[in-house]
């Protein structure tokens, strides 16, 4: 069930020189704030992910050094070394280089920060972005076609930024854009089906009652006949606009909680529980989905949570690889890592 054997890092945000054994099925970071626990999980998480959940390699890079170096060894005996010039980054797999991590050595990762409790009332674009890399994560061609269709999207936007633009400029992109667009709008729904299908199950066995939750996507799911003819009908508007007013970037999700949108409705608590239970979804979808048991990172969330739901997340994860991060050593833990 292990993934992770040690992390090796030279360099990294503010570590110089930094190792960490994590041969136990849970590893605990303790550490003041700023003594670079989070830094530890972005090394890992870019060992596994092929990109970090924080910045750019340039902002990684520790201050006044020209390069860093992480090398993360994992279990089945091969080992990812990642290294920064201050220009280039590569990835380095058992003596084989290249610019980015292979797909088939990508792990799934359920990442769990502070941020995460308040998804329910953030910002819509805050919300894509997670399912985004959540649904990322669950296929690769959700990944592919999200990329297609931003680049596609960024081109119609610039056209329409234009002083003149004609319906017949458009029709390329149009096309582009309703062809990835309707892939990306249908695997969301999708997806996101697959995690309703746990949602109340998963919440009931934390909170313990009968409440209902559940995840609604908020736009439209249309084919791409229907998308084309939308981007078609909507030429006017978008040229006024200066922008594209229909398509997936435009929509969001919503939590609701016993038939009511949750934000406004649920308590305090019931969000914690329901994000808590997303989490607890997040890892056994990905685990069915790639096949692939992913890696658990909590960064810091002990301290949001109750006794309670501190225990419910250790047992829940008890069949992952759980690397932890805290500014004190939750009682029922022993410390691996002391910064
Ligand atoms: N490129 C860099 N070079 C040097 N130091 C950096 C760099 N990037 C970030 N830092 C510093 O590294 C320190 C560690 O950051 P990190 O977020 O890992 O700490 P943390 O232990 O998670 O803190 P907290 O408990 O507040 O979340 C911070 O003081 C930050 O300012
Ligand atoms: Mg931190």
């Amino acid at each position: 069930m292990n993934v992770i054997e040690r992390v090796d890092l030279r360099n990294f945000r503010c570590h110089e020189e930094f190792a960490l054994d994590c041969n136990r099925a849970t590893t605990l970071i303790v550490g003041e704030n700023g003594s670079g626990k989070t830094s530890v999980l972005e090394a890992i998480y870019l060992a596994l992910r092929g990109k970090s959940f924080k910045g750019v390699d340039r902002e990684i890079l520790r201050r006044g050094a020209d390069f860093y170096r992480a090398e993360i060894s994992l279990v089945d005996a091969q080992k990812v070394i990642i290294r920064f010039d201050g220009a280039k980054k590569s990835f380095e797999i058992d003596g084989k280089k290249s610019l980015r991590l292979p797909k088939k050595n990508r792990y799934p990762v359920v990442l769990f920060e502070p941020d995460d409790l308040y998804l329910v009332g953030s910002s819509p674009s805050r919300r894509r972005d997670y399912f985004d890399e959540l649904f990322r994560q669950m296929n690769d061609a959700y990944g592919v076609a999200l990329a297609k269709y931003n680049k596609a999207l960024k081109q119609r936007n610039d056209l329409l930024k234009e002083e003149t633009v004609l319906a017949d400029d458009l029709f390329s992109w149009n096309v582009m854009c309703a062809h990835y667009g309707a892939e990306v709008l249908h695997r969301r729904v999708e997806n996101l089906a697959k995690i309703n299908a746990e949602m109340t199950d998963n919440y009931r066995s934390i909170a313990k009652n009968n409440d209902v939750c559940a995840l609604l996507y908020v736009g439209k799911e249309v084919d791409e006949n229907e998308y084309m003819a939308i981007l078609e009908r909507n030429f006017e508007r978008d040229v006024y606009l200066g922008h594209s007013s229909f398509g997936p970037h435009r929509d969001d999700y919503e939590f609701e909680f016993n038939d009511k949108k949750a934000d406004g409705s649920a308590s305090r608590g019931e969000v914690r529980s329901m994000i808590l239970a997303l989490k607890f979804i997040e890892a056994q979808i990905l685990e069915t989905e790639v096949g692939k048991k992913p890696v658990v990172l909590l960064d810091d969330i002990f301290s949001e949570l109750d006794d309670s739901r501190q225990r419910h997340l250790v047992d829940n994860f008890r069949d992952y690889q759980m690397i932890i991060t805290s500014t004190a050593a939750p009682e029922m833990m022993g410390v691996d890592k002391e910064l």
